[in-house]
């Protein structure tokens, strides 16, 4: 059964949280995954500890939920190099192929997916546009990644550094996808955004570490309401 065709059946019009508990119950023994991936370069750094704090804030919603964090940091990720096909573009086997593809696949597709990317210029990270780009595999030979709750969530050594240009380059991006883009709970409604003041040290940003847990908490309800039913 499909996003779309679990929804229909299985969903009735209501509060958030009588959705959620109508889709667990329908999903007794199925685990929701949910995947955060920080295209910062610097592994572990602000924008790895925001996705961090936002998967812990989805996992806290349910507890069929699972988290992972795919961390592209130190990883050569190349940027597509064209054709209508990953096939056609010919591409050499890099860090996506060998450690991000068997995590982002294994042991399925995520029910759920949080982007987070530096601002670099205004601009999400030339990471996080590989990693994008990439994901051109999932759309061959049908859309895989379809109605998938995306997130997004963006870094910025400024209080306006770009980082809602960011979520929207992000969102837009990934909608080739047919993936359903949320923002976060109030106060976090485009994604979350974080302002890297405190040298690096993010959970100092106690504003921005609220939009990251806004954002979890959003794509976890929306990914238990698209969750795919076991079959
Ligand atoms: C090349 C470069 C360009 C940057 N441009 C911006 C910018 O336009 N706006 C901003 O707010 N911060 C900018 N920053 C700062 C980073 O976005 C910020 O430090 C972020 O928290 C780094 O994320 P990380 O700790 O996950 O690596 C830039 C940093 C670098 C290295």
């Amino acid at each position: 059964m499909d996003r779309r065709k679990f929804l229909a059946t299985t969903l009735t019009a209501g509060t958030a949280a009588s959705i959620t508990s109508t889709a667990v119950a329908a999903q007794e023994d199925k685990t929701i995954r949910i995947v955060g991936v920080s295209c910062s370069p610097r592994k572990g750094k602000t924008t790895a500890t925001a996705i961090q704090v936002a998967l812990d804030a989805a996992k806290a919603v349910d507890p069929r939920i699972k988290t992972e964090l795919i961390d592209l940091g130190g990883l050569q990720i190349a940027g597509s190099l064209g054709g209508a096909t990953s096939a056609e573009a010919k591409q050499p086997e890099d860090d996506f192929e060998l450690e991000v593809l068997p995590v982002l696949k294994t042991p399925r597709v995520p029910d759920g997916m949080i982007i987070g990317s530096t601002s670099y210029f205004r601009s999400m990270s030339a990471l996080c546009k590989a990693f994008i780009e990439r994901l051109q595999i999932f759309r061959e030979p049908k859309l895989q990644l379809a109605d998938m709750p995306l997130g997004a969530l963006a870094t910025g050594a400024y209080r306006n550094g770009g980082q809602e240009l960011i979520i929207q380059e992000i969102q837009t991006a990934m909608l080739v996808h047919e993936v359903m883009v949320v923002g976060g709970k109030p106060r976090a409604h485009q994604g979350a955004t974080l302002w890297n003041a405190y040298k690096d040290d993010i959970m100092k940003d106690e504003f921005g570490i609220e939009t990251a847990k806004q954002l979890g908490v959003r794509v976890a309800e929306a990914a238990l309401r698209f969750a795919v039913q076991a079959s």
